[in-house]
């Protein structure tokens, strides 16, 4: 298939793309490098043996991405290109409600004008807001956030279910995300957000390349087995394998399936500090300190589904996890 990939260069599209070119389809990244670097695309290249077309525009911008439409003859979209830091959301709601909803709806209006039906969204578990009790399945109610990032996840699922309604031809599969870490075997890509990361791998991975001082773990006094949050970690190129699941089964789908994508099992932060310490053998500094505003004890993915509809289960070990994210970090940070 040809298959265009928004946000392309990020994080989780960098990995997709990769997938999607090792298992014989075209990609096309449209990307406008926000959040992303363009040496990616050399990467990925240099990954696969194959160039991706690469677009640096924002998706948001109709003509731009029509223009890309009339180029390439598009079978399928992934898309990614969004806002999705969840601290900043809350400083800037007006930005991430523009920004992710209209890329949103520029790209499902230009798929229209050409006939393009399938599309995965770049969904995440902030949808099952606070109010479920975990492990999350697909049938709970993911109507609810507590953040305008998540928000817009909660809304554009909301619109991208509307507009199946009234096309019943369309096939939308949303793909649920829990915690995404790792990287590439490579050690060529991986989460490098600008700034300072707010995410709990990327933060481990600046301290012990001694970058940033220490790690503090948000509070210790939960209702967890070792008083820590407990999260739903995957790895990233499970993910990516997901992605790649998803749009070989939306080919002979249509409606709406919201799928989770995550591993079934809760780890803390203390197992992951330790982990990553003796995966990689060397010793993290880091301190006990408050609980973070918004963040839930504990939650993970029930990810039956996703097992049963697409043969999709994360095989990557918490250490396999643990090794690539240093890999990646020791190399690019
Ligand atoms: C994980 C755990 C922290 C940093 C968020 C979004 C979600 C998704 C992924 C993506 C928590 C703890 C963290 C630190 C810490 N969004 N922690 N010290 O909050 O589960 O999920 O990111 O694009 O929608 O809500 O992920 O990595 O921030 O935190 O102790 O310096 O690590 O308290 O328990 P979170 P996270």
């Amino acid at each position: 298939m040809n298959i265009l990939v928004t946000g392309g260069a990020g994080y989780i599209g960098s990995h997709t793309v990769v997938e999607l070119l090792k298992n014989g389809h075209n990609t096309i990244i449209v990307d406008d490098l926000s959040n992303a670097k363009e040496e990616v695309i050399e990467r990925i290249e240099h990954i696969t043996g194959k160039r991706p077309y690469f677009y640096k525009i924002d998706c948001a911008d109709k003509a731009a991405l029509d223009a890309v439409f009339e180029k390439h003859s598009v079978d399928a979209v992934i898309h990614f290109a969004g806002y999705k830091a969840v601290g900043e959301s809350v400083k800037k709601p007006l930005q991430y409600y523009r920004n992710n909803i209209d890329s949103t709806l520029s790209l499902v209006e230009v798929m229209e004008k050409y006939q393009c039906t399938k599309l995965v969204f770049s969904s995440s578990a902030t949808v099952y807001g606070p109010n479920n009790p975990y492990p999350y399945k697909e049938d709970m109610p993911a109507i609810q956030s507590t953040n305008p990032y998540g928000w817009t996840k909660v809304m554009i699922e909301r619109i991208l279910t509307d507009y199946t309604t009234a096309h019943p031809e369309f096939s939308v599969i949303l793909l649920r995300y829990f915690n995404p870490i790792g990287a590439h075997e490579s050690g060529l890509l991986g989460d490098d957000p600008n700034g300072i990361p707010n995410n709990l791998m990327p933060y481990i991975g600046k301290v012990a390349a001694g970058q940033l001082d220490h790690l503090t773990i948000f509070g210790n006094d939960y209702d967890t087995p070792d008083g820590t949050c407990q999260r739903d970690y995957l790895h990233v190129v499970d993910l990516a394998i997901g992605h790649l699941k998803a749009i070989e089964y939306a080919e002979n789908h249509t409606g709406v399936e919201a799928i989770n994508l995550g591993t079934g099992t809760g780890i803390s932060v203390q197992d992951l500090v330790n982990a990553f310490e003796s995966a990689n053998n060397l010793k993290l500094s880091y301190v006990i300190g408050p609980r973070r505003d918004g963040d839930l004890p504990a939650f993970w993915a029930d990810a039956t589904k996703a097992k049963n509809l697409l043969g999709w289960k994360a095989v990557h070990t918490l250490e396999d996890m643990c090794k690539s994210s240093w890999n990646f970090a020791k190399n690019f940070q």
